[in-house]
């Protein structure tokens, strides 16, 4: 298969997720799980990258459908299924898809966009695709959980995001290989409310070989008020935002904007019929 940029970042940040402290050690997994078994339904986890969360979920008893759009994300999350035991291998299923666009003939009690995710979506045409989608996957009454970083100074254009900030101190990978990231902001579009970060690698290879390696990456960011538009045109309520994983009111300095959604009606659009037999059973 050919190596486009792409796919090479794909390869590359697939190797290394796992081993970067920020995304290993991010304190998001017992609030993401216990939406999970409050769920009622199994749970869908759009952009479910290496399974870091889904594992998780699954192990701790929960019936959990992932999907991504990287193959390589996928391939290894499938890799570290298979090192499960077979009760947590039978509650989890990986779907190659887009989360703009998708049709599992599935629904849900839950579905998690954690780590982002829907920043990934840069345009409005994009992100109100997905919300439809998310809600023709759900049960009446059945929560969505948007994981987004809030707006601030920097984020809206402060010449100094423009420098790099270390993300994650050195790490030795299985390999031997060492890595560390930085990130930094390349360009803002305010108009368009998105900004391109790079995420930069420093790897040191075994024989002493130094590779800086950088990705493009663009993240769409979203005001609170505008998220609840576009949740409310979707057939969502906003029900709780958050500021952190311990549930804390949002305040000026969070790091986090987490949106607790819930379903209240249908969103027009296309539904199979298959699902509507589904959506009858699950109400009668
Ligand atoms: C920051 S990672 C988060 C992975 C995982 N949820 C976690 O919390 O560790 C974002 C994931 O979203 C996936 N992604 C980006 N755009 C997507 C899209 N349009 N549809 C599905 N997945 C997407 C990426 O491939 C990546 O695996």
């Amino acid at each position: 298969m050919s190596s486009s940029p792409a796919n090479r970042y794909e390869r590359l940040l697939c190797e290394f997720y796992d081993y970067i402290p920020r995304c290993v050690a991010r304190p998001d997994r017992k609030f993401f799980i216990g939406y999970a078994r409050a769920a009622q339904g199994p749970t869908l986890e759009l952009g479910c990258g290496t399974g870091r969360i889904l594992i998780p979920t699954a192990a701790a008893g929960c019936t959990v459908v992932g999907l991504d759009l990287s193959r390589p994300m996928l391939k290894k999350c499938r890799e570290k299924l298979r090192r499960q035991p077979k009760r947590v291998r039978q509650r989890a299923r990986l779907v190659l898809g887009n989360m703009a666009a998708f049709n599992l003939d599935q629904t849900f009690g839950l579905v998690t966009i954690p780590y982002r995710g829907f920043q990934h979506l840069l345009t409005r045409r994009e992100q109100l695709s997905c919300l439809r989608c998310v809600n023709r996957h759900l049960f009446p009454k059945g929560k969505l959980i948007l994981d987004l970083f809030p707006i601030s100074p920097a984020v809206m254009g402060d010449p100094r995001a423009l420098q790099e900030e270390e993300v994650s101190p050195e790490v030795k990978v299985a390999d031997g290989r060492r890595i560390r990231m930085t990130m930094r902001a390349s360009a803002f579009h305010p108009r368009q409310h998105f900004n391109d970060y790079e995420t930069i690698f420093y790897v040191r290879h075994l024989g002493g070989r130094k590779q800086r390696v950088v990705q493009k990456l663009p993240l769409r960011y979203l005001f609170r008020a505008e998220a609840e538009q576009l949740l409310r045109r979707c057939g969502f309520r906003m029900a709780s935002v958050f500021g952190s994983f311990e549930k804390e009111q949002p305040k000026k300095n969070s790091r986090h904007m987490l949106i607790i959604a819930e379903k209240v009606r249908e969103c027009a659009g296309r539904t199979s019929n298959r699902m509507k037999r589904k959506r009858r059973r699950a109400a009668s």
